[in-house]
């Protein structure tokens, strides 16, 4: 991989730090007409907040994997942590350049071809679970952390599949085999936290901002093409159709209904036990 253009897009769009839903403390209270891009920034705070409160005592060294833009890095780093960031990414990987000036060690990996002569305390999979192959992922871990590390592991899984789960399963593990290959791998799973409620109003907002904006915007545009070059619009019609198709059945993953009906979003807090 070279550059996730879509992840680029986030980083741009939202200019936040963090490429994760973030966490909402009390989501019955917010509406989600009312929440704006600092909310939104806000709660992807308070989620690294709440997700570091997961970390046992005695960690000192850290690996973000798939570490994004580095916020939740930067969190750790002035947490006294020490912290080595990785990713296949590389407009990640010159964010990471221009931001610390090689003070933080940047992998440039997929992490399921990592290999370190170092043993860390800790990874950190902050929604980067979904993009690890699984049992590969839970070898490098092993290969990667010291006897009695952590791997804290923070991402949704899909627990139903149907005939209409297609996004939803192909963009996410499925739980019970992820923990299971964990324990294959000599993995305890010592903690777990379901943080789904606390993560929906994000996609709300961002499903919301796309009815008000985007979408209006495409309809407007497709008019205007339709009433002045019509030739143009049959043109692109014919040459895009299907795609624009498959792209509206993939918004199904911004409808915190649907999400709910497959799957969840976990915090995993793992102890390397052989
Ligand atoms: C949704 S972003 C999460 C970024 C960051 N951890 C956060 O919480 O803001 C997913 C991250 O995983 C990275 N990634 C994708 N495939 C990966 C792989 N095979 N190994 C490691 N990281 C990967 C992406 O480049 C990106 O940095």
């Amino acid at each position: 991989m070279s550059i996730d253009h879509v992840l680029k897009l986030y980083s741009e769009a939202i200019r936040s730090p963090y490429l994760h839903y973030g966490f909402w403390d009390d989501p019955s209270k917010i509406h989600t007409d009312d929440i704006s891009l600092n909310d939104v920034i806000e709660a992807q705070e308070r989620y690294i907040e709440h997700l570091s409160s997961f970390i046992p005592k005695g960690i000192s060294n850290i690996l973000d994997v798939g570490a994004g833009i580095g916020g939740n890095s930067q969190f750790l780093i002035t947490r006294g942590f020490d912290v080595d960031a990785l990713s296949p990414d590389e407009y990640q990987e010159n964010f990471f350049k221009k931001k610390y000036n090689g003070k933080v060690k940047f992998f440039k990996t997929k992490f399921e071809d990592f290999v370190s002569d170092k043993k860390y305390d800790l990874i950190l999979q902050s929604e980067s679970v979904c993009y690890i192959k699984i049992d590969k992922g839970w070898e490098v871990a092993s290969q990667t952390l010291r006897n009695g590390g952590y791997l804290l592991a923070s991402d949704y899984f899909h627990f139903k599949k149907d005939r209409f789960s297609k996004w939803h399963t192909r963009a996410s593990h499925d739980e019970k085999k992820y923990l299971k290959s964990a324990s294959d791998h000599g993995f305890k799973l010592i903690k777990e936290f379901d943080q789904t409620v606390n993560t929906m109003p994000t996609l709300d907002f961002a499903k919301a901002f796309y009815e008000r904006f985007i979408d209006t915007t495409i309809e407007f545009s497709l008019n205007y093409l339709r009433t002045n070059h019509s030739w143009y619009f049959e043109f692109f019609r014919k040459l895009f159709g299907a795609k624009i198709n498959t792209k509206m059945e993939q918004l199904s993953l911004l409808d915190s209904n649907e999400f709910i009906k497959y799957k969840r979003y976990m915090i995993y807090l793992f102890k390397k036990e052989s």
